[in-house]
Parts: C-alpha cells; structure tokens; sequence
C-alpha cells in the first residue's frame, strides 16, 4: 500500500488522483501540496486527503508519505526532485522530465546518487492499446521495424505557464513530442541508440515564442526511423494516434479520437465528452474510460508493483532523459535547418549496432525482390541476381 504525496492540484494532479483513488485502490493521497491554499483545500475536500499544504517541503517530508507524484509545471520538476532526494523518498514525475537534457541529467544523476526509487510518468505507453501493439511487435509479428509514427496534436494546453517558454521550456515539441519520442522509441527498441533528428517547426497561429507545430524524424542505429507530428494549433480536440511499419506487418493505433464510439446530440443537456473535445454538441467522439485509454491505471499499477518488489519500473527517469536530449537535438535541428547529432553523455543501451540487412535470399543464385499472384492467376517472382545485379521476373502459372 502506498501513501502518496500529491505535488500540484492541477489538470494533471486529478487525472492522477482520479486514476489511485478512483477503482477501490489501497493506495492513498495522503497530503497535497499546492501553490495556493484555496486550491489544496479544494483538491484535499474532492479526494478525502488528510493533510494539504502551500509548503513543499512539508508535503514531501512527512513520515507517512512513502512516495512523492510530481504534478506541477515543468520550470519545478527540478526543485521537487531534489527535495525527495533530501528526504530519501521515492519519486514519480509527470512528463517531460526536464526542460531540457541537462536539467533532466541532473535530476537523474541525484535520484541515483541518493539511492531513490524513480519513475517517469509517460502514460502513453500504458495505454491498453500500446500495450496490446507493443507485446506484438515484441513477438515479431512485424518482423524488424522500418519506421514508427506518433501524433499528438490538440487545440493547446489549459494553464497559463504552458505558453511561457520560460516556464514551460518549449512548446509543442517539448509538451507534445516527449510522449511520441517515446512511443516511437519502445516500438523501435529502447536498447537501440537514437543517433540525429531533422526537425522543421513554426509559430503558426498563436502569440507565443515557442512553436506550435511541428514535425520531426529521429534516426536510430539500427537504420529504423521514428517520426513525430505535434501541434497545439489542431481542431477538432485530441489527436493521438501511432503508425508502425515492419518488414512483416503495420499497425495503427487511433488511441482517442475516433476509437469506435460515436454520439450525437442537440446540444440540450451536453455534458463534458473527453479531454481536450472543443465542442459538446453535434456528432461527438467520446472516450468510453479515459483514465484507462490514457494509460494511467496500467502506469501507476506498474510504478507501485516495481516500488514494492524493489526493481525499477518500465519508465524511469533515464528514459525521461533520453527523451530530452532527443527533443534538444530537434529543437537545435529546427533552428539550422540541418541533421543535428543526439548528444547523450549517458547511454545504457547497445553500442555499434550496424543497419540490418535487407537481403533475402530466393535461392543460392538471386535475392527475392518481391512475390506476388496477379488478377489473371500467374505466380510472379523479382529476383536479382546476387553475382551481376541483374533484375528478372519469373511467371508461373
Ligand atoms: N498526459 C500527461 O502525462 C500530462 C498531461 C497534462 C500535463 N502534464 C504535465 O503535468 C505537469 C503539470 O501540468 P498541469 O496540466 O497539471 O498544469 P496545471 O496548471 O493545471 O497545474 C499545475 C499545478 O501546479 C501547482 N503549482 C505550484 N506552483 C506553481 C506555479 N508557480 N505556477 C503554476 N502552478 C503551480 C498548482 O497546484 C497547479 O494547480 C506539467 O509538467 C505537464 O507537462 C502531463
């Protein structure tokens, strides 16, 4: 059983809270720290939590508290993290880890030193769907990874500090581009390197500094590539879907707004419909079990499951920190308009993995190009000669 304490009562913090303390669970907020006392008090009355405070310190300091869940604006991660290493308390932190790599490296590099439990809340490898597409990709069932895509795109965030670069640290790419990096990481492989991004992004719409849309490819080692599309300028509410291609098989994942369950109304009596959903009336695209689709339920069970057997969990703060130095390399591509180097002081994962072959073999003498039954009935095969190079087909009938 765990005691939590609940940094930030804001959109995130009660999507948190809704997904512990919604399903009978044995795990329980014990204090909330907010920035301002009328939101603590309100967040602590919705979910029946003890103690709440304006303090942070206090709330992580508590002897009850078993586990600090970060839930507060990016430009604070830092100071939350350092001050559960302080108190030795194992810590989960909402994404993105940091506003860029070195603030991530260097909150990894205190959890480790201080010897603490760490987990990085990416839900979206969590979602029932991803974890479904995962385990299949994992068992081969698409041969070796060609390409992954990941969308994220939506009318914008809800707070103020999202659009302050300061605060925030970027925009789409960072607030966005973290969950697809590491979607298109996991289908490809965590162990494989990410190597160099190309990145195009532009302030399209919004009276801000950051970008609000973008779209970037990362290279990985193995020769695989990994495309992000991201967007706080999209209508039409949240958009998230993945497209993975192997040498054996694809698979699309529309993980939200279109997932099967269609409703329309006049607009008397509407109510809310999803996150992010810009309109509650006419033809809507509800989610039957948000927390679910979103991957917290599965994420939580995991972070608490691997705190309570002493192992780490999927998502850790170093994954957190390969994500940030791949979105740096994007920001930095979009700026010189060039392949920009994945600079990654720390690297866990292999070492010189060279491009797959694509070769197949027919038969001793050609490689197999492509095989193929036509309308009319005839067996076609490409081959290529593998000593002169020369193309022919076959037609059996
Ligand atoms: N799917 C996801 O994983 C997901 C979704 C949304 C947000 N987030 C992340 O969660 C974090 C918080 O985002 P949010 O949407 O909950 O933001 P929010 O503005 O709704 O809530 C932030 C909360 O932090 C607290 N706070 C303390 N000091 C503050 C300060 N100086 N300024 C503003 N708030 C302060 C307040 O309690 C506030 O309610 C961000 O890092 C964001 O990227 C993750």
């Amino acid at each position: 059983m765990q005691h939590i304490a609940m940094l930030g009562s804001g959109f995130i913090g009660r999507f948190y809270a809704d997904s512990l303390q919604g399903y009978r669970s044995k795990d329980k907020i014990v204090s909330i720290y907010s920035r301002r006392e009328e939101s603590a008090k309100k967040f602590a009355a919705d979910y029946q939590v003890p103690h709440w405070t304006t303090n942070m310190e206090e709330a992580i300091s508590r002897k009850e508290v078993t586990v600090v869940c970060i839930s507060l604006p990016n430009n604070l991660h830092e100071q939350a993290v350092l001050l559960c290493c302080k108190h030795k308390k194992a810590v989960i932190t909402t994404k993105p880890l940091g506003r860029n790599a070195e603030e991530a490296k260097r909150m990894l590099e205190a959890v480790e030193k201080a010897g603490i439990f760490n987990g990085y809340l990416e839900d979206l490898v969590y979602t029932p769907k991803f974890i479904k597409a995962f385990e299949s990709v994992k068992g081969g069932s698409l041969g070796r990874i060609l390409w992954a895509k990941s969308r994220e795109t939506h009318p914008g965030p809800h707070s103020d500090w999202f659009w302050d670069i300061e605060q925030a640290g970027g925009g789409c790419i960072l607030d966005l581009g973290c969950h697809c990096v590491e979607i298109t990481r996991s289908y490809i492989g965590k162990d494989i390197k990410p190597i160099e991004v190309m990145c195009w992004a532009d302030t399209q719409v919004k009276p801000i500094d950051a970008e609000d849309h973008a779209i970037g490819l990362v290279k990985y080692e193995n020769g695989s590539i990994a495309q992000f599309e991201v967007s706080w300028t999209f209508r039409g509410g949240l958009d998230l879907r993945d497209e993975v291609m192997g040498t054996e098989g694809t698979i699309w994942v529309n993980s939200f707004l279109r997932t099967g369950f269609e409703m329309f109304t006049s607009g008397k009596g509407a109510d809310y419909v999803a996150e992010k959903a810009e309109s509650n009336s006419g033809w809507l695209f509800p989610v039957g079990d948000e927390l679910n689709e979103l991957g917290y339920n599965h994420m939580f069970m995991d972070m608490f499951r691997s705190l309570e057997i002493g192992k780490s969990p999927r998502e850790t703060f170093y994954d957190g920190y390969v994500v940030n130095s791949v979105l740096d390399a994007a920001y930095k591509s979009a700026k010189t308009k060039q392949w920009e180097p994945v600079k990654l002081d720390i690297w866990r994962g292999r070492v010189g993995v060279s491009k797959d072959s694509h070769l197949q073999s027919y038969d001793n003498d050609h490689y197999l190009v492509k095989e193929e039954v036509t309308h009319y009935g005839a067996k076609k095969v490409i081959l290529k000669n593998k000593k002169t190079g020369k193309i022919i087909e076959r037609v059996e009938s």
